[in-house]
């Protein structure tokens, strides 16, 4: 029996007292008084009058609330070959060691603190310890390069960046400290201060005068056995921005708040991932993207639930039963991954021989996100693991599920293909182009109306415009998710393709607009075009097309190499940019649009027709021609 369409109706019927309820899960500074102010930020804020603090909810909490010696944390890294469990008690020690050293760097409440580090429990004490003290943490995905870096740091303008020497990827160890050089020299804004955490594996040079040593700093903290007490700030405070693609270049900041955020995550342990305190919770991502945010570091914490911080692949670390052997040796009860992981792991492994090797009794549910779910991979994972697996849809901007079987409620029956049904909080629609609402089962853009539920992004930082241009402008009342989709008869929602440039490369989210203007960048191309082909493993990988500039004589694959080293500088290996094929020209409409999507059918071997608007149909005959020459090597 499942409690959702009784919950969901609650919150349907009277959000404000759904919220006010659920709000009692967070121990407050002062508790709200006010659920929603519709009247504040560009669509309204939560819990406009309380006071709180997200670390005390973390950590402290379960400290004093019996939990001090149980794990919080379990670092776990095949890349290393070491293990470490710090308990809450222990995790705190860390926290509160590293709060004091950047209180004495002068970082206060409202300051912004860039972290740049791999998979180390350093980073999520990194992100605790500003939360701690009211500072604003901006995380960035060790796989984004310089450029990338320096655009947020002057956006965000930190008071400090805390980085690690190194980050550790199969066969090669990616050195940060030039990285962070680098892009500290081409921005703008210069940050006052760097802690540099020494990785052993390769240690860097520091910069005198603006580099600390982390483990120095935190251990003279721990020895002066200093108190850093949580901070409080208002629930409408951000709690750290998190930077994701947008069409341009130019991410988008996007602003998450403190009480919202932590009565939404919370929240979601139990009734969407069915997960108890105390339980092993295990999300195989990064803290550079929102799901490491949200499902390794606050939403477990929050909950009281150990969370596994993983530094390792799916497959050749050293195996594709890595992950199965994680399960066993921690006792995972949660995975949640994204489906690209399953893929590589059923590539390698496609009888599934690695899992009958461990005892996976303590797992109880999977969960894929990051992308469209692909049926046979689902099946795949319900059949070799035989427990239900739960494909789920959100956002960076939501932070937390938006569709969902949610497991705590009680699981409905399961559709595949589906991301489930939508969770209290998400009154979603499907509106045509002009904005009308569509019939069950049509095929349109997928909108929420607002207000959006706590927890998701209050706006972008810095930029109110941008965010009401980008989300809200399009259908007056709603946000726009920017997916196309469907909801059918028994209201199950089906996710079927962006409507705006932005792919997804192995669970990454990255801009084509954004590589496009990488590849324009080179002196001799004259125009380009980048598109997301569909790719067995990766889900899709980017391609660019480029017409190079009249009289140049060089070889057209030499060009074609340098874009792409280009695009790895730029933006970083993480664009997975590996394909650039050079054509005469490229397809436009009349009006001088080029026509990417068509490009895409091709390339994807769908059927394709030739849009009326087409200026020269013969150019996409030079397409099909150019790839077919790339793939077969003719
Ligand atoms: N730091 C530096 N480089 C990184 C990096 C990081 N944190 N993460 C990835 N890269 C590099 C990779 O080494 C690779 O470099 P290469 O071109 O030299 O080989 C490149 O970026 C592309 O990485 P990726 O797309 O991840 O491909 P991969 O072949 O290394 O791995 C998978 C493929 C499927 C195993 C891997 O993508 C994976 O585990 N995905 C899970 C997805 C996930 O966690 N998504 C988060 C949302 S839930
Ligand atoms: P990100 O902001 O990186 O989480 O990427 C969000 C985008 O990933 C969404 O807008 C979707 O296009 C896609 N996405 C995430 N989860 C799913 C899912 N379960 N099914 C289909 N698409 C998904």
């Amino acid at each position: 029996m499942s409690h959702y369409q009784e919950t969901y109706d609650r919150w349907q019927r009277d959000p404000d007292a759904f919220w006010r309820t659920v709000a009692k899960g967070i121990d407050w500074i002062v508790p709200p008084e006010r659920i929603f102010d519709p009247d504040s930020g560009p669509y309204g804020r939560w819990f406009p009058d309380a006071v709180c603090n997200t670390c005390y909810n973390c950590i402290d909490r379960h400290v004093e609330g019996g939990r001090a010696d149980q794990a919080a944390l379990i670092y776990d890294s095949p890349m290393t070959g070491r293990q470490q469990r710090y308990s809450f008690a222990e995790f705190k020690e860390e926290v509160v060691a590293l709060a004091a050293v950047l209180r004495d760097l002068g970082v206060e409440k409202g300051d912004r603190v860039i972290i740049y580090m791999p998979m180390v429990p350093q980073a999520v004490f990194a992100m605790l310890a500003c939360a701690r003290i009211g500072a604003i943490h901006s995380v960035v995905f060790g796989g984004f390069a310089s450029r990338e870096l320096a655009t947020r740091i002057d956006d965000a303008r930190p008071k400090a960046v805390i980085f690690a020497s190194c980050g550790l990827e199969p066969g090669r160890v990616v050195a940060y400290k030039p990285l962070i050089d680098n892009a500290i020299e081409m921005a703008d804004h210069k940050p006052e201060h760097c802690i540099v955490l020494q990785r052993e594996e390769q240690p860097c040079t520091t910069v005198a005068g603006r580099d600390i040593d982390y483990a120095q700093a935190v251990a003279a903290a721990k020895n002066a056995d200093v108190e850093v007490d949580c901070v409080p700030v208002a629930a409408t405070d951000p709690l750290y921005i998190l930077y994701t693609s947008g069409t341009t270049g130019q991410p988008k900041g996007v602003v998450r708040d403190n009480g919202g955020h932590m009565v939404m995550l919370h929240w979601s342990m139990w009734n969407e991932y069915g997960a108890r305190p105390g339980e092993v919770f295990w999300a195989a991502s990064d803290v550079g993207w929102v799901v490491g945010h949200s499902y390794i570091v606050y939403a477990p914490l929050l909950a009281g639930c150990a969370t596994v911080l993983f530094e390792g692949k799916p497959v050749g670390t050293p195996d594709a039963g890595t992950f199965w052997r994680v399960i066993a040796d921690h006792k995972v009860a949660a995975l949640f991954t994204a489906p690209t992981a399953f893929r590589a792991i059923k590539g390698q492994d496609p009888r599934g021989e690695h899992i009958g090797r461990y005892d996976l009794s303590s797992l109880r549910t999977l969960f894929l996100a990051g992308e469209r779910a692909d049926p046979e991979t689902l099946k795949w994972a319900e059949e070799k693991l035989g427990v239900p697996v739960i494909d789920h849809w959100w956002q960076t901007e939501t932070g937390a599920p938006i569709s969902q079987n949610p497991v705590g409620l009680g699981m409905l029956p399961v559709k595949h293909g589906s991301p489930g049904v939508p969770m209290p909080g998400y009154d979603i629609r499907i509106l045509d182009d002009s904005g009308a609402e569509m019939a069950r089962g049509g095929l349109g853009n997928v909108v929420i109306r607002l207000p959006l539920p706590p927890g998701c992004l209050p706006t972008l930082w810095n930029a109110d415009e941008r965010f009401r241009e980008a989300y809200l402008a399009e259908f007056p009342d709603h946000y726009k998710t920017a997916d196309a989709g469907y909801v059918d008869e028994d209201g199950y929602l089906f996710i079927m393709a962006r409507t705006d440039d932005i792919i997804n490369v192995a669970g990454h989210r990255l801009s084509t607009g954004g590589m496009e203007e990488v590849v324009a960048e080179h002196p001799d191309v004259a125009e380009c075009a980048v598109i997301g082909v569909a790719d067995e493993l990766k889900g899709q990988v980017p391609y660019g097309f480029v017409v190079l500039n009249a009289g140049v004589a060089r070889p057209g694959r030499e060009i074609e190499r340098e874009v792409v080293a280009l695009v790895r500088e730029k933006i970083g290996p993480v664009a997975a940019f590996k394909t650039v094929v050079t054509v005469k020209r490229l397809p436009k409409t009349r009006s001088g649009k080029i026509l990417r999507g068509t490009m895409q059918k091709i390339a994807d071997r769908h059927s394709w027709t030739s849009p009326a608007t087409i200026d020269d149909p013969a150019i996409l005959d030079e397409i099909a021609a150019a790839l077919n020459e790339r793939e077969t090597g003719t």
